[in-house]
């Protein structure tokens, strides 16, 4: 059987396709950010966001906002059955982008400190460790740990 590779294409996150990340969502282990929130952090400016297609089925989202000269990153998921391919860190890179061309400081987020495949995919994207959240996370569990994570460009 011949398996032809689906092509890759990246786009905006924009009013018009704020349900696809509702439903990538869905699919994925990584918090929620709801309908009205998205359009929320488009609409006010500070919000931005990259959703990645194989073929014309999203598989993965980033989901950014910036807070004075940084970029916080919201959200980040590529749908199990496509993760280690490389498309977390396709996004990743592509949201550095906006980083470096933006004049931007740093880049930084918080990771749920049980979360050990975020853990080494942003460490292998270059963040440190910048400190603990203690307590910060409510799940099923109980309260759970936080890092903070950054990585400094200027
Ligand atoms: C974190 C996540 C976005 C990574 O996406 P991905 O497309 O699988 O990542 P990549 O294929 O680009 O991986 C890049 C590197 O990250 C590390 N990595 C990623 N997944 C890993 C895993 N399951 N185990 C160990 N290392 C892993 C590896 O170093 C990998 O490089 P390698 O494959 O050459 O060894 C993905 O696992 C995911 O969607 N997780 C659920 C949601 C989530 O936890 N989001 C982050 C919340 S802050």
């Amino acid at each position: 059987m011949v398996c032809k590779k689906e092509k890759i294409n990246i786009s905006r996150l924009n009013l018009t396709n704020v349900s696809h990340i509702l439903k990538l969502q869905e699919s994925s282990d990584e918090n929620s950010w709801g309908k009205e929130s998205l359009i929320h952090l488009l609409k006010d400016g500070s919000g931005s966001g990259l959703i990645l297609y194989k073929g014309a089925l999203g598989v993965g989202y980033i989901i950014a906002r910036t807070i004075q000269n940084d970029l916080e990153i919201l959200s980040l998921a590529v749908l199990p059955e496509h993760q280690r391919m490389g498309l977390g860190s396709i996004l990743f890179k592509e949201m550095e982008k906006c980083i470096i061309s933006g004049n931007r400081a740093k880049i930084f987020l918080e990771v749920n400190n049980n979360n050990r495949k975020a853990k080494i995919f942003y460490k292998s994207m270059g963040l440190c460790q910048i400190k603990v959240l203690e307590k910060y996370y409510s799940t099923d569990e109980g309260k759970e740990d936080g890092l903070l994570l950054s990585k400094v460009y200027i």
